[in-house]
């Protein structure tokens, strides 16, 4: 047990084959409490019902939209109202669009930036005076292999801008707040199989993939929870502003 008596916000974890719900379904199985905090309401509050119950109290489903500052604030307040303290925080919420550098337009771009980039700020932001108040957390952001290679393979580049930006932001809030305690850390996945692609992963396409893997497989949704899990944990307690790469070694640098 890995985070028994500790409460944890993750965004983005309503998805069934998604990082965030796994990564939640792991924290409750390590003893947290959880909270997550999804764009949708029925899928979140599925979710939280579905976590195995913990000893500190119940876990629970909540609509954000992480892209939009009123959203996260009445959820934090929501969660902080529910178990007083939030000691980690996942911001793992997001979402991809394939498109070229010329096709991107005005809202696709605000879009995609203000979900996965922003929206890191956003309840980052409503989060770390609770955190503070208590003598410190851990604060997890979600970027990727597409911020570091230029591109992975379904996101254009307005979300390897994003998610590139995602790292500075993280970084920044490490040096800021390390002397409160806070440890703030990425995680840099490959491919990993989840819905975010949609139905765009043929069987090809897949094969060619895994051909510049070299552990020769795509992630799991639980590879990435596990890392997660050791960012959240004490096990990586003198651990801040790092980037940990999950891709099978698909981009060794
Ligand atoms: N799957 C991959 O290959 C891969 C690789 C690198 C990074 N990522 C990142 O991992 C994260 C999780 O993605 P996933 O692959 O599990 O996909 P997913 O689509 O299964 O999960 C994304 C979740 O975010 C939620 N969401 C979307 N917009 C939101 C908003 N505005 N506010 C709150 N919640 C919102 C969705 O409802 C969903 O539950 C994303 O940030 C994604 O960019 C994924």
């Amino acid at each position: 047990m890995l985070l028994k008596g500790k409460s944890a916000v993750i965004s983005g974890a309503a998805s069934k084959r998604g990082i965030g719900r796994a990564t939640a379904e792991l924290f409750a199985s390590h003893g947290a409490r959880v909270a997550i905090l999804d764009i949708d309401a029925d899928q979140a509050k599925a979710a939280a019902g579905d976590l195995p119950p913990v000893g500190h109290g119940g876990h629970i489903g909540l609509r954000c939209d992480v892209a939009d500052r009123s959203s996260c604030a009445s959820a934090a307040s929501d969660v902080l109202a529910a178990f007083g303290t939030a000691n980690i925080l996942i911001n793992n919420a997001g979402i991809t669009q394939p498109v070229k550098t010329l096709d991107i337009s005005d809202a696709d771009w605000q879009r995609i930036v203000a979900v996965n980039m922003t929206g890191v700020l956003n309840l980052s932001q409503v989060f770390i005076p609770n955190m503070r108040d208590n003598g410190g957390g851990s604060i997890a952001c979600m970027s990727s292999v597409s911020a570091q290679r230029g591109g992975g393979i379904f996101g254009g580049p307005h979300y390897s801008a994003a998610k590139a930006g995602v790292l500075g932001l993280a970084k920044a809030m490490a040096r800021e707040f390390g002397p409160n305690g806070i440890r703030v850390n990425c995680v840099t996945p490959g491919l990993i199989q989840t819905d975010i692609t949609g139905d765009k992963l043929s069987a090809d396409m897949r094969a060619d993939i895994i051909k510049g893997i070299p552990l020769n497989r795509l992630g799991d949704a639980g590879d990435v929870a596990n890392i997660y899990l050791f960012l959240a944990s004490d096990l990586s307690a003198y651990v801040t502003g790092a980037v940990i790469d999950v891709n099978g070694g698909m981009l060794i640098h």
